[in-house]
């Protein structure tokens, strides 16, 4: 019998909801020219994430002149026609691929972090550290697939992860696969056992609350085909009752169908992925030998949640008070 998966690559499955973007010598040219030009007005990076934002903000026009089809692909990603895109050809310079990073991150929503996560910077600097703890970003072993920061609700995590590479050891592969792709290959059972409120999330060691903060009983998986929403740390997350042997099932089989449909990316000097956080998934392979410097931003549609539960304007907000609230 015909088998989609016995004759398509991840990367063919999944070409429909994934684009990657070759950017021409054109426009590669065009956009170093407007980055010049805007740097040479709009003085130095300012050290407060607030005026971060303001500052780059001017730069989405500029850049959508230069590089209409980038910022289109950013557009498609925001309205949900792509869960993500990869491009490649951008600015390899540290200055220029933060103001780029910054305006694809203020095209796809509003930039924002935890105050807790990579010092609370705005444009965070994932880099490598001797004896990190497993599945962090600092770690140099595999980091398992996961969404990040799932034990929190919808609307305190991040809707996009933005990702620019300056420096990356060959063969060191960042990979996302789309949860539709994944559900569509479980038994159905099991994706009406991981819709159900029988999973305890672990609060990222990220946050600094230490190891063992988990969620209440919750659902991996909502929404429908358009809008799903997966919440799932592969490595921290169990079945909320002992011996519930379905959700157990349901939680290894949906690792191995993500892994299955993981489409890697190269986060080498100049390029750049962005990916929805709810309807797919994310891994990064061991880091080869060297160095390894990614910037990334997290943006969301809206801050609001994040506002009101934390009474600050944001876009940098301490969240440790609330999740201490609401965990188990
Ligand atoms: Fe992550």
């Amino acid at each position: 019998m015909y088998s989609m998966s016995a004759t398509t690559t991840p990367l063919e499955r999944s070409s429909r909801l994934i684009r990657r973007l070759t950017l021409t010598l054109g426009e590669q040219a065009r956009i170093d020219r407007v980055i010049i030009s805007f740097l040479l007005g709009a003085g130095e990076f300012p050290g407060n994430a607030y005026d971060q934002v303001a500052w780059a903000t001017p730069f989405v026009s500029m850049l959508e002149e230069a590089a209409p089809r980038l910022v289109q692909a950013m557009r498609d990603v925001r309205a949900g026609k792509l869960v993500a895109c990869y491009v490649r050809g951008l600015p390899e310079d540290t200055k220029k691929a933060a103001l780029v990073l910054l305006a694809n991150s203020i095209i796809l929503g509003k930039p924002f972090n935890y105050s807790g996560q990579c010092g609370g910077q705005l444009v965070m600097r994932l880099v490598p550290a001797a004896g990190s703890m497993g599945n962090t970003n600092t770690t140099r072993d595999d980091f398992q697939i996961h969404t990040d920061d799932a034990a929190l609700p919808r609307d305190a995590r991040t809707e996009f992860i933005n990702l620019y590479g300056i420096i990356n050891p060959p063969g060191t592969m960042t990979s996302y696969a789309a949860a539709a792709d994944a559900v569509s290959d479980l038994e159905p059972s099991l994706v009406d056992a991981l819709r159900e409120d029988r999973y305890s999330l672990r609060f990222p060691l990220s946050f600094g609350f230490g190891a063992e903060m988990w969620s209440s009983p919750a659902p991996i998986l909502a929404g429908t085909d358009d809008d799903l929403e997966l919440r799932f740390p592969s490595y921290a997350v169990k079945p909320s009752r002992d011996g519930d042997s379905e959700a157990l099932m349901a939680i290894e089989k949906l690792t191995e169908a993500l892994n299955r449909h993981a489409v890697p990316f190269a986060l080498d000097a100049g390029c750049f992925l962005t990916f929805n956080n709810s309807r797919g998934a994310h891994r990064r392979d061991a880091i080869g030998s060297g160095d390894r410097l990614v910037l990334r931003t997290y943006s969301a549609r809206t801050l609001d949640f994040l506002q009101s539960i934390t009474a600050q304007q944001g876009p940098i907000f301490s969240i440790e008070s609330y999740a201490k609230k609401i965990h188990r």
